[in-house]
Parts: structure tokens; C-alpha cells; sequence
């Protein structure tokens, strides 16, 4: 079974940030055949210490790289062109394992992740294989999934409406599109199959139905594909309980019972399409809880959890492996880029093929 990710390691007297780009130039192909295989590839000891010098090294694998088109949820801080900072979310909510943008009609084929300072504590960026987890899922939930299809909510507030206090409200609309131009917001909406519903008080409503599993374009591997286990209500309380068993300290302890309290509330407190972020089958009915647990659960197995060291740098394939973030104190500092959206999963350009 392949490991990941796979590591390479700075060799003595080539752990320079220019070390690593000669690398690349050098090793093109086998590191394009290894990505299908491994989908993460770590490089670790060459230095990178700065937001543009995991910018060269990211133009370097992909000429192709997105300049902040971002319409994921987290939270997010420019630092150069192309590269931002991975989540400004506090450092005591989990992100749950995802491929970035799964529910867009084109999500980026790659990420390129790297860590300029670790935590002191935490803040690990576990990576999992989603070709795994889609095998490893139950056939009946894997059926259900699929027959009853999923329907995923976002709500947005915009520049005119009152200041939100829902703990969980997402960015603006503005913000996540990068626009006030409504028009500007439906073709973007058309190209990614988002469904725009503008609402009283400039709130607009996002829907789609994307499905739960993906073909890789070059290996023809299922993959499990899909961010119904972070936008179900439950997901912070289900996170945090795991969270509480991995490290098995006080602090984990606390933060599962806060979990717990403010799933609670959120559960109670807003109706489902109200909620910022909402998942269900296709026809309005939940999820069920076994089937979102047995997701969890699969998740949980197969995903990779180990430290940063600063400078390492990470090439996902997104279109195969996953990515989320777990809680952490004291300052951190991870980045990201990632390849432009709207391009079809295998089309030609893909990613510069590292060839
Ligand atoms: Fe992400």
C-alpha cells in the first residue's frame, strides 16, 4: 500500500529553497507518476521560509495556479499572488478532512500546502486517501449516498445586512466572490452549478447537488468525494469527540463538551435552511446519523496525522486525497495555493502534467 505521503528529504548541502526548484526541474515526470500513486508528496528541509518562496516553488510544479478565486468557506488572508493563508479559523475548531471545493462543478485539481512555523501544540494538517475511504464505505451506505443523492445549503449575509452572531456564519457574499456585481455571482454560480437564491435583508442562499463520488480523469479511481460530513450540523461535536479520543488530554476533553453544547444550540436554534451551512439527501430529508458516523468513522481510519516541521511543503492531488486541520495552540503559520478553478477535471491543461 503507498504511503502518505510520500516524503522527499533535502539531501545534505541542497536544503535551499533553490535546491528544491531544481529538484522539481529535474524530477517532472516521476514526481507527476508518483502524485497518482501516493496523492500527497512531501518536501521537507529545503527552508522555505516565506510566502513567495512556496510561491516559486508552486509556480514551479504548476504555471497554472489560482490568483484567490476562492469559494470555499474558510475564512482566508492573501499573502502573495497566489498564495494564502490555509484558514484564518481559530485555532480550537477542527477542520474536518475534505478535498478542497469538492462541491464546485470544477474544484482545483491540486493544492500545494506548506508550513512557514508550526504550532507549539496541535495543528497538524492530516491527509487522507478518498480512493480508501470510497472502498472502504459500507455497499449499503455507499447506495444510499448516491441513490438519495445530497443536497448541500450555504447562507451568506452581505453588505447590507444586520451583523450576524451565529458563531458559525460564514464570510460575506461579497467577500466570497469577490464581487458586488450580481450578475458578476450568477455566472460564476452557472460555471461551478451553484444554485443563487437572493433573499430578504442582501442575503443570498447557495445550493447544489454535487455527487458523493468522483473518477480520477488519469488513473479512472473512484474516489469519495464529498464535504457532507463537514457541513452536517453535527460535524463540530463529531470532530471534537474523535479529537478528545486521539489525544486523550483535559484540554481535548473541554473542548469536546463545547462541541457538544454548540452543536445543541445549533441544532435547536435555527431552522435547517436557515443554518450556515446545511447538508441533506436530495429530497429535503437528513442524512442519517449511522451513515454520517460510518463516513466519520471510514474517514477516521485512513487519515495520516503527523506533525509539521517549518519549511515542509505539501503537493496534494485533490482530485484523490484529502485534507483538513486539526486544533491547535499558539501561532501557526500554514499557506496555500491552489490551481485555477473552472478548469474540467481532465482536461489537457492539467496541471502543467510536471512533465
Ligand atoms: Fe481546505
Amino acid at each position: 500500500m503507498p504511503t502518505l505521503p510520500l516524503t522527499h528529504h533535502a539531501l545534505p548541502g541542497e536544503s535551499q529553497p533553490q535546491d528544491l526548484l531544481a529538484f522539481i526541474a529535474a524530477h517532472r515526470l516521476q514526481l507527476a507518476q508518483d502524485l497518482l500513486v501516493h496523492g500527497a508528496i512531501r518536501f521537507r528541509g529545503y527552508a522555505l521560509a516565506t510566502p513567495q518562496a512556496v510561491e516559486d516553488v508552486a509556480l514551479a510544479l504548476d504555471p497554472q495556479l489560482a490568483a484567490g478565486e476562492y469559494l470555499g468557506t474558510s475564512p482566508r488572508n492573501a499573502l502573495t499572488r497566489h498564495v494564502h493563508s490555509a484558514s484564518e479559523l481559530p485555532g480550537y475548531y477542527p477542520i474536518p478532512q475534505h478535498c478542497e471545493m469538492s462541491f464546485l462543478a470544477h474544484p482545483p485539481t491540486r493544492l500545494y500546502l506548506a508550513c512557514l512555523q508550526p504550532s507549539r501544540w496541535g495543528g497538524e494538517t492530516p491527509l487522507c486517501d478518498f480512493r480508501l475511504v470510497w472502498r472502504d464505505l459500507d455497499p449499503a451506505v455507499r447506495e444510499r449516498l448516491q441513490r438519495r443523492g445530497v443536497r448541500i445549503v450555504r447562507n451568506y449575509v452581505g453588505p447590507g445586512s444586520p451583523r450576524s452572531l451565529d458563531p458559525f456564519a460564514l464570510k460575506r457574499w461579497d467577500a466570497l466572490f469577490g464581487t458586488t456585481d450580481r450578475d458578476a455571482i450568477a455566472q460564476t454560480c452557472a460555471r461551478e452549478a451553484l444554485v443563487p437564491e437572493w433573499l430578504p435583508g442582501d442575503r443570498l442562499r447557495l445550493t447544489c447537488t454535487p455527487p458523493v463520488v468522483r473518477v480520477h480523469p488519469e488513473t479512472g479511481e473512484s474516489a469519495y468525494f464529498s464535504h457532507l460530513q463537514v457541513f452536517e450540523v453535527g460535524t463540530p461535536e463529531a470532530e471534537l469527540r474523535r479529537i478528545a479520543q486521539l489525544r486523550g488530554t483535559a484540554h481535548a476533553r473541554f473542548w469536546r463538551h463545547a462541541g457538544r453544547l454548540v452543536t445543541a444550540l445549533t441544532r435547536h436554534s435555527k431552522h435547517p435552511e436557515d443554518r450556515a451551512m446545511d447538508v441533506t439527501h436530495l429530497d429535503g430529508n437528513p442524512i442519517a446519523q449511522a451513515d454520517l458516523e460510518h463516513v466519520r468513522n471510514v474517514i477516521w481510519h485512513h487519515q495520516v496525522v503527523e506533525p509539521w516541521q517549518a519549511g515542509d511543503f505539501v503537493l496534494v492531488d485533490n482530485r484523490s486525497t484529502s485534507h483538513g486541520r486539526l486544533p491547535f495552540s499558539g501561532p501557526r503559520q500554514v499557506v496555500i495555493a491552489w490551481h485555477q478553478l473552472a478548469v474540467p477535471l481532465g482536461h489537457a491543461t492539467e496541471l502543467h502534467e510536471i512533465t
